[in-house]
């Protein structure tokens, strides 16, 4: 597919430039209710596709939901899912800690999660275990899946969409896999919750270069 083009009446904001979205590209689990214009979900999706991966495999599928009643399913699944302890699953630090990003997460997540049902779309990130074909190693699919995860977010953020890196599909697997009739042979990576934001983007919080870049050596 060639690369998909916003209509010139389209009411989006202007894109930013991919330096200024990777910088600001925050986890938003707050996100608005209005439909998303379908030119830009389709950006998103190209520039997820545009991810390199072993061998050019391109081993990834996305299921994007917007259709009401599915997401109201979905939401409905996510009902018990226990409300202390998505943010745990996320590698985040310990709740006591003083850590702007990690208050974001926890209260981000049940945030999210009462709200999924209004999420205007829902990406699911699904990838194939194919290589090396004579001995598949599910690494290569996560490096492949999981870098076009990451395109998709930086686009978003691009284009002025919030979205979530998440792994939120995996306290309510068995349901959404037959909900969404996800084939057998295919992994469910990342469950990608995206739309307007209702919270303001803003710089990440990350290590600093010097603590991370070695310079010739370690
Ligand atoms: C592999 C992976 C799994 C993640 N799982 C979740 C998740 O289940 N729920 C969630 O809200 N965020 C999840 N995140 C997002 C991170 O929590 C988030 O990017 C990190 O805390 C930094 O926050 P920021 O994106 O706002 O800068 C995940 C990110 C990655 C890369």
């Amino acid at each position: 597919m060639d690369q998909p083009t916003v209509p010139p009446d389209s009411e989006a904001p202007a894109p930013i430039d991919a330096l200024e979205a990777m910088g600001t590209a925050r986890s938003m689990r707050w996100l608005r209710s209005d439909p998303v214009p379908p030119a830009l979900i389709d950006q998103v999706l190209w520039a997820a596709t545009r991810a390199s991966s072993p061998d050019n495999t391109q081993p990834w599928d996305f299921v994007v939901v917007q259709n009401a009643d599915v997401r109201e399913r979905i939401g409905r699944l996510f009902e018990d899912m226990p409300k202390a302890r998505p943010a745990q699953r996320t590698g985040s630090p310990a709740p006591d800690t003083a850590d702007a990003t990690a208050r974001r997460t926890r209260e981000g997540v049940q945030n999210l999660v009462a709200t999924l049902a209004d999420v205007p779309v829902i990406i699911f990130v699904c990838g194939a275990n194919l290589y090396p074909p004579d001995q598949p190693d599910i690494t290569n699919m996560y490096s492949a899946v999981y870098a076009a995860a990451q395109n998709l977010i930086v686009a978003a953020r691009a284009l002025g969409l919030g979205a979530a890196f998440t792994t939120l599909h995996r306290w309510v697997e068995p349901g959404l896999r037959d909900l969404l009739a996800i084939p057998d042979d295919r992994t469910m990576a990342a469950m990608i919750p995206m739309g307007w934001p209702d919270r303001p983007f803003g710089p990440l919080t990350r290590r600093p270069l010097q603590e991370v870049v070695h310079h010739d050596q370690w």
